[in-house]
């Protein structure tokens, strides 16, 4: 070993011994006599200090260390005179005291410091990641994410699952996203998918009798991307058979526990609440709602259809619906310039305004407070608990269009007005999603989570009279704000499959070519079984109270799926195209 300690190891205790540290030079401080340099680690920073009394040669040498070079040196702990102890690092009372210096390499000057907080942007940090990750906030969370994989990988052996890879090059899935292809050589003209998850295979197993299994398994799907979302990303993937939706729930709720305890040092208390999927989009506007603080929507529609306001009126008479939320003590910190923000930010979620009271004493005031009689101001003030000071927002549209923008109103709200503690968890599972919803452009239903979660069995008569009102035995589990796993008790029974095949427009021939293997297999004495995923990513950066999901991964991809390190997606050579029989046909305008 070329040490004896880490850069974080040493402490008063270790005053007058021997030792040899290793690390990059952080910082340096070239006093003329002292050079004092900061040595880094992933375990933290120690000082270092080259006297010209220890050794010429060793001081001219250490007068030439500049950032990033890695170097040995071997001294002795003393402990720092007591105006000089530094509180913010942990091994701030000691220094080594250098009595040889070796220079294990030199480092170009880096594009940027890892140990200072003047970053710049995101672009020059992924091309040169390897100095990125030398940070201590990403090393602290990949640090985290090992912990918790561990954790996961724990809580699951203990309760016998077992941990059983399924295949990367397979066939398309069922999770809905475009997949990305392989090009076999062997087989000409044909293509592997890598996984959108490993959701066929999982159910194969439970046939197959492994009625415990779980994955931390990586998933690829081309979709748009989002500070949430990448190309490539694990899953805590987890199927069981022989059991009904609770037993699922109850296992993840015991993962939970387990993890926010081994990694917060925090008791969750259990069962996780649950709410509905109907429930929830009233409340929040939202099936993944922040349940870190309340503000919750109100519909005032009855009020909408007295009063003079005519867009109010108009969408009731319309058949849509006017909801709104409270702000409370809001009213003073919004100008008419954050507000007008505000209503072009719930634009982007098409709302075509964004109607504002401020409350005071018994009445409102507002540019349309006019059109409200001083009984609907009242009845505006009771309905949404408004108190003098407050400010309250209304969305008048169709009922999606409320949702989507009062409920990105309401995080936005929560955010600004810090209404929560941004380290906390609160998980919650969201059940009964619908298990179809009407895609408007292709004039057909769509799987609201794929075409095996089996129907509510009360609902399963609806299934061809009002498929909109049939719910699924699906359930997310939400945390923050964010969907941080979902899953589905499976359909195990052809005739129910076949049903839900012909409601999706989903042919024998092409669920046959689709997911053949899978019915095949389902055919062979399938038993009852459900499962989940969790987006392990996105639980990491909850953990981490970030919201970057490429701050959690080593080497993420950018919004435009690349990865600036390696350069990938790139060319490749014509010889390898012929071998695979593939030619380009790029539009010129690319
Ligand atoms: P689903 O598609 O909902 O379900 O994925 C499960 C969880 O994975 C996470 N996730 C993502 N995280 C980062 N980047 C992405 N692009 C991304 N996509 C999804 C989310 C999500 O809740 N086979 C089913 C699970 C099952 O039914 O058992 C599935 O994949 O946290
Ligand atoms: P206008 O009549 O368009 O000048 O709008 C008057 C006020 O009503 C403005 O504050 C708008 O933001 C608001 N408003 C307009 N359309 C809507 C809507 N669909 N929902 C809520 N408020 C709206």
């Amino acid at each position: 070993m070329l040490r004896t300690h880490t850069c974080g190891e040493l402490r008063l205790e270790n005053v007058g011994e021997s030792v040899t540290v290793c690390g990059w030079v952080d910082s340096w401080r070239d006093h003329g006599g002292l050079v004092f340099i900061d040595l880094r680690d992933r375990y933290g920073l120690t000082q270092v200090v080259f006297n010209p009394d220890e050794g010429a040669e060793m001081h001219e040498l250490a007068r030439t260390l500049r950032n990033e070079f890695v170097i040995q040196a071997t001294g002795q702990v003393v402990k720092r005179p007591d105006g000089m102890i530094n509180e913010d690092i942990e091994t701030g009372t000691i220094d080594v005291k250098a009595t040889s210096l070796e220079l294990l390499n030199k480092s170009l000057t880096p594009p940027f410091e890892p140990g200072t907080s003047d970053l710049p942007n995101e672009e020059l940090r992924l091309k040169h990641r390897f100095v990125d990750l030398r940070r201590p906030t990403l090393q602290k969370a990949l640090i985290l994410r090992h912990e918790i994989t561990k954790s996961i990988r724990d809580y699951f052996d203990e309760n016998g699952f077992l941990d059983i890879e399924t295949p990367i090059m397979g066939r398309s899935t069922p999770e809905g996203a475009r997949d990305y292809l392989v090009p076999s050589r062997v087989h000409e003209g044909c293509f592997y998918a890598l996984p959108q998850s490993p959701q066929i295979f999982k159910q194969i197993l439970m046939v197959a009798g492994f009625d415990r299994y779980m994955q931390v398994a990586r998933c690829f799907r081309d979709e748009d991307l989002r500070a949430d979302r990448q190309p490539e990303f694990t899953q805590i993937d987890v199927e069981m058979a022989f059991v009904e939706r609770d037993d699922i729930l109850g296992v993840i709720d015991g993962l939970i526990a387990r993890l926010v305890k081994d990694v917060r040092g925090v008791n969750v208390s259990l069962p996780l609440p649950r709410f509905t999927h109907a429930d929830v989009m009233e409340r929040f506007g939202s099936d993944k709602p922040d349940m870190r603080f309340d503000m919750e929507l109100v519909d005032v529609g009855g009020i909408a259809a007295e009063c003079d306001f005519g867009v109010f009126k108009n969408t009731i008479g319309g058949g849509g619906r006017v909801r709104g939320l409270n702000a409370k003590g809001a009213a003073e910190k919004y100008s008419r310039k954050m507000i007008d923000e505000l209503t072009a930010y719930v634009g982007e979620y098409g709302a075509k305004g964004l109607a504002f009271f401020r409350v005071q004493e018994g009445k409102l005031d507002s540019p349309i407070a006019k059109f409200f009689s001083e009984e609907h101001q009242k009845a505006l003030i009771e309905k949404l608990g408004g108190e003098p000071g407050d400010l309250l927002f209304f969305v008048a549209d169709k009922e999606a269009v409320t949702s989507a923008a009062l409920a990105n109103l309401r995080n936005r709200l929560g955010k600004e007005l810090e209404l929560y503690d941004p380290m906390e968890i609160n998980a919650c599972w969201v059940i009964d999603f619908p298990l179809v919803s009407w895609n408007e452009d292709e004039q057909r239903w769509d799987a609201e989570h794929h075409p095996f979660c089996y129907p509510v069995n009360e609902d399963i008569p609806l299934l061809e009279s009002d498929p909109d009102k049939v719910r699924a035995q699906s359930y997310d589990l939400v945390c923050n704000g964010y969907e941080a796993g979902s899953g589905s008790v499976r359909i195990h029974d052809p005739a129910v499959q076949q049903t839900v095949f012909d409601l999706l427009g989903i042919s024998a021939d092409e669920a046959e070519r689709r997911f053949g293997f899978l019915l095949e297999a389902l055919r062979y004495g399938a038993p009852p079984h459900a499962g989940i995923a969790l987006g392990l990513d996105r639980w990491v950066m909850l953990m981490c109270g970030d919201d970057n999901i490429r701050d959690v991964i080593a080497f993420p991809k950018t919004q435009k799926a690349a990865d600036l390190l390696s350069g990938a997606p790139s060319t490749v050579d014509e010889r390898q195209l012929k071998e695979l029989h593939i030619k380009i046909d790029v539009p010129e305008e690319t």
